[in-house]
């Protein structure tokens, strides 16, 4: 690769040097030894489970599908790479690295996993980072604190995977006018990305009607809908690239002169004015609460609840059709960690009391990565819930009724804070 990644990702390498130096001066290690994972087998057989990177590890070397490996490393010294390359007619082994990091790594092939111990650093303290491993949880606590400022290249990372999940809704959306079933539109997508299905970064949801209203719906129907049984499409999928994840959901209507097509276009406003609102020093908490008056507007101004926006929050009942968070984290995972500190010893930070699933209470700065994904959905089990409330009486039900055919909207962007605002990747990526 010739382009900008290059030099982004030396300066990338450099910056996580300079993390695991204080990270293992502060929890008294020499040595930093991360492992990208062991490959399960499945119960009763022979079959390998999907093999999913340690995210610690991915963030210094850019392979994801190759596991065994080590990345050690000590202050002062070029990172030492312990690379899997077994000999096997079976499989075929990772290719001899090649690319545009491999010049920042010392390389040494291992034929087989436990070749890897005799290359551990023979003295001093050594952190073991991994599934089963050690984990000090100072040193570890120290990392994931700092992974919320993301550098450069993970936001050209960020940015790609975005451009690469754009192809992918474009060509559902196709398919969703072309009357596709939910299983097609998924092929679709694949193709349309260029991603296996094990190489996204979530299962994706592609919702036909009732269906957006199952949050996270992985289920894809292969039967077809006749045209007039056609109303919504909502889509929640991804794309990655060098191990960076996208997160992106749009909702569309299938009559654009229906009232659904409204309601869309008035959850759209309302996620841009919440994006609007993103700059260092806000709180996200805040921001989800804001999301919750500008929901309950929407559910005034549409007639389906008879209260105005504020007794509507104020009586939690824009939590029945706004039932999850404003979003996350995001960046080597889906749900990137560290939402939740306070600071990096490991403290955390509460969520607001009636919102138990919201995932991020951390202080906004610039170079956070997130999503804001704002949802309106008419969900069965809670709409039986709310009507044997005290506040049924509040609801239109013949209003909300006649919009259950339609599942739900979520719109759902990934944001890098700046300085003073916010670089919308989603909007630019679908734009550009
Ligand atoms: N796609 C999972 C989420 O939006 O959090
Ligand atoms: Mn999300
Ligand atoms: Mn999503």
């Amino acid at each position: 690769m010739t382009d900008r990644l290059n030099t982004l990702y030396s300066e990338h390498i450099a910056t996580l040097k300079q993390r695991a130096d204080r990270a293992l001066a502060e929890s008294k290690y020499d040595h930093l030894a991360v492992h990208a994972g062991a490959q399960r087998l499945q119960f009763l057989d022979d079959m390998y489970y999907p093999f999913k990177v340690n995210p610690q590890f991915k963030t210094w070397v850019p392979v994801v599908d190759n596991p065994h490996c080590w990345l050690l490393y000590t202050p002062g010294k070029k990172p030492h790479l312990l690379y899997w390359q077994p000999v096997d007619y079976w499989h075929k082994p990772a290719d001899t690295p090649t690319g545009f990091w491999v010049e920042h790594f010392e390389i040494t092939l291992i034929a087989n996993p436990e070749d890897a111990k005799q290359h551990f650093p023979a003295n001093g303290r050594t952190a073991f980072v991994g599934e089963g491993e050690e984990n000090p949880e100072t040193l570890v606590n120290i990392l994931h604190w700092e992974r919320a400022w993301k550098t450069d290249y993970e936001l050209e990372c960020l940015r790609r995977a975005n451009v690469r999940a754009a192809r992918g809704h474009r060509a559902v959306l196709k398919g969703f006018h072309d009357g596709a079933t939910e299983y097609e539109l998924h092929i679709d997508y694949l193709r349309a990305t260029d991603h296996t299905e094990e190489e996204l970064p979530y299962g994706n949801i592609i919702a036909l009607n009732e269906h957006a209203s199952v949050l996270h719906y992985y289920f894809h129907e292969r039967e077809r809908l006749d045209p007039a049984r056609r109303h919504s499409l909502l889509i929640d999928a991804g794309a990655a690239f060098n191990g960076y994840a996208a997160d992106v959901t749009r909702t569309y209507s299938a009559n654009e002169n229906d009232e659904f097509h409204d309601l869309i276009l008035a959850m759209d406003e309302a996620q841009q004015a919440i994006c609007d609102d993103v700059r260092p020093g806000v709180s996200y908490p805040d921001l989800h609460l804001q999301a919750h008056h500008r929901i309950a507007d929407i559910l005034a101004r549409f007639n389906f609840v008879n209260l105005d926006a504020a007794a509507i929050v104020e009586k939690r009942i824009s939590s029945f059709f706004f039932p999850h968070g404003l979003g996350h984290y995001l960046g080597l995972q889906v749900h990137d960690v560290g939402g939740f500190m306070a600071d990096k010893s490991g403290r955390t930070i509460e969520k607001p009391e009636g919102h138990p699933y919201l995932r991020l209470t951390r202080g906004v700065e610039a170079r956070n990565v997130f999503t804001i994904e704002p949802g309106l959905y008419f969900i069965e089990p809670l709409l039986k819930e709310l009507a044997a409330s005290e506040n049924s009486g509040f609801v239109n039900w013949p209003k909300v009724d006649s919009f259950r055919k339609f599942g739900g909207i979520r719109i759902e962007d990934n944001l890098a804070v700046t300085e003073n605002g916010s670089e919308n990747m989603t909007r630019a990526a679908f734009n550009g």
